[in-house]
């Protein structure tokens, strides 16, 4: 099976990058930022597919890239299923704690808002994963079902926490919901898995900087779920 792992930020898919000696390839045909790796690994065909840089420490994250790079990994790699894994901040009234990896049984956008009647009905997000991926990766011990949302601000306001709250999301981040939305007009079974870097409901510290933190413990735990996903699909 082809596999294509979306990650955002260099940091995050640098220990999934050795961890499965993924070789860097020929960049895809697009003007849009971006680096490929590619490898085999138990029989599937693996690529990995990072956001490029805006310079050399600032990563391209939000919607708008993830949209382009899934279409631009969609369109030219059509793989059988695509994975988005990242970071995340997670509820601690959840139960989620620093370091655990999420998986996404449903994703949302938590900051589109519209009061014209009939917009929010597609505005919302509200992406599934296809069952037949989703349900065998829940016998991996200690990965989380989760709801996510994502918006395109790394700080909460109060009407994203207001909408977090509605949508019972306990999982915050950046581009998943942007991701699915894509796959899905492409019927490409999607994948959400994100770890957690940051409580954004209890703690006292700022988000940015419990991110800095605890980045390099949630991505090579995140690195090692994805080996254990990749060996199930
Ligand atoms: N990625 C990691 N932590 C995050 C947060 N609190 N909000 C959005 N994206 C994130």
């Amino acid at each position: 099976m082809k596999i294509c792992i979306q990650i955002t930020m260099a940091e995050e898919a640098k220990p999934f990058l050795e961890l499965l000696s993924l070789k860097k390839c020929e960049p895809l045909k697009t003007s849009i930022p971006h680096n490929l790796y590619h490898e085999t690994f138990e029989g599937h065909e693996i690529f990995l597919i990072v956001n490029g840089r805006f310079n050399e420490n600032i990563s391209f994250i939000g919607t708008e890239f993830a949209t382009l790079i899934s279409y631009t990994a969609i369109s030219q790699l059509a793989p059988n299923i695509l994975i988005n894994a990242g970071t995340a901040g997670g509820k601690q009234s959840s139960g989620l704690k620093i370091g655990d990896v999420t998986i996404a049984e449903k994703v949302f956008f938590h900051d589109h808002r519209v009061s014209i009647p009939g917009y929010n009905e597609y505005f919302k997000g509200d992406f599934s994963p296809n069952i037949k991926y989703y349900n065998p990766l829940l016998s991996i011990n200690n990965l989380i079902p989760a709801i996510v949302s994502t918006g395109n601000s790394f700080e909460m306001n109060s009407s994203d926490e207001k909408s977090i709250l509605e949508l019972n999301s306990s999982v915050k981040e950046m581009e998943l919901c942007a991701i699915a939305q894509v796959a899905s007009f492409h019927n490409t079974p999607w994948i959400g898995i994100k770890s957690i870097t940051d409580i954004i409901d209890i703690s006292e510290k700022p988000t940015s900087d419990q991110f800095f933190e605890n980045l390099n413990l949630a991505c090579t735990n995140l690195s090692k779920t994805l080996k254990e996903i990749i060996s199930i699909l």
